[in-house]
């Protein structure tokens, strides 16, 4: 088995590699001037069994195009077997059709996935059971929980709270393995403007310190009325972490002015803010379904 681990995932790839033990092969990776992008394989020969590693970060499009274009380099070379650890699939908020006339593109995305030649499918805490109900090859589901706790457990004693109603199970989870209480807030969105409006639901104030927790960080607007209303909750230190760090535009910026004095993420989108990597999860998933 080898594996080959396209531009933004080259670090996670390289441990998942390390730590299953298998070979890497290099993947060549350019741009030409007007925008289009263009992989090679090298190295990988006619039976191999590969595994492809690509996260769909920005830019998303792009990086989709060059794990279907990592996969028909695959594909012609002849390997014998070839799946994909997605580390973020991007696209899979588009979930469902929330108003007449959007495009269903967590479905364009799977769909494409599988006619390229993919036939098995790793992914890192999907945002939501539906946007994986469109694959019909088998995809796996990653949860990098035991990877958050772990760091989480060196940084002292907290409340975790979910910024959204939805998280609950996900913060129920990682505050049982950290021994502490949760909480959560209750989010909704306005589908056309984006805006969101929060309340508190039920948090304990069982800690000076509340650390809210979200599958992903975008614009940070989701954070940011959640720690309005923490400290106003009297909170004194709040901190903001995710599995998938997007961090668009100013989402630092307004986090930290809303009182965030903390911000962390794994590595299934490298930043800044990756204080953790979610690596083993990854190797024991695709060691238990793979090898
Ligand atoms: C939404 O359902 C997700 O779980 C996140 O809460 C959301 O995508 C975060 O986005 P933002 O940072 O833009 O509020």
């Amino acid at each position: 088995m080898k594996l080959a681990a396209g531009p933004p995932s080259a670090s996670l790839g390289a441990s998942v590699a390390q730590k299953l033990r298998v070979e890497t092969i290099g993947v060549t990776y350019k741009r030409f001037p007007d925008g289009e992008t263009y992989v090679r394989l090298e190295g990988g020969t006619k039976g191999d069994e590969l595994i492809l590693v690509q996260s769909f970060c920005s830019p998303q499009a792009e990086n989709l195009m060059v794990l279907l274009q990592m996969a028909s380099a695959a594909v012609g070379l002849g390997v014998s077997s070839l799946a994909a650890v997605v580390p973020y699939l991007a696209y899979s908020r588009q979930d469902k059709r929330f108003l007449p006339g959007e495009a269903l593109s967590a479905e364009l995305v799977a769909r494409n996935l599988e006619a390229c030649g993919i036939t098995k499918i790793f992914i890192i805490e999907p945002h939501s059971e539906e946007s994986l109900s469109f694959f019909s090859i088998p995809c796996y589901t990653v949860s990098p929980v035991e990877d958050t706790a772990e760091f989480l457990r060196s940084r002292g004693d907290c409340v975790v709270v979910a910024p959204d109603e939805k998280r609950i199970p996900d913060a129920k989870n990682l505050a049982a393995r950290l021994s502490a209480d949760f909480g959560w807030i209750q989010k909704s969105r306005d589908r056309s403007t984006g805006s969101v409006k929060a309340e508190i639901g039920n948090v304990p104030k069982t800690s000076r310190v509340a650390v809210l927790f979200d599958d992903m960080i975008s614009s940070g607007g989701t954070v940011v009325k959640a720690a309005e209303l923490l400290r106003s909750a009297g909170f004194e230190r709040i901190e903001a972490g995710c599995v998938h760090g997007l961090f668009a535009h100013e989402a630092e910026q307004r986090m930290t002015e809303a009182g965030v004095s903390f911000i962390f993420a794994s590595d299934t989108i490298e930043s800044k803010f990756t204080r953790y990597s979610v690596a083993r999860s990854v190797a024991e998933s695709v060691k238990k379904e793979l090898l």
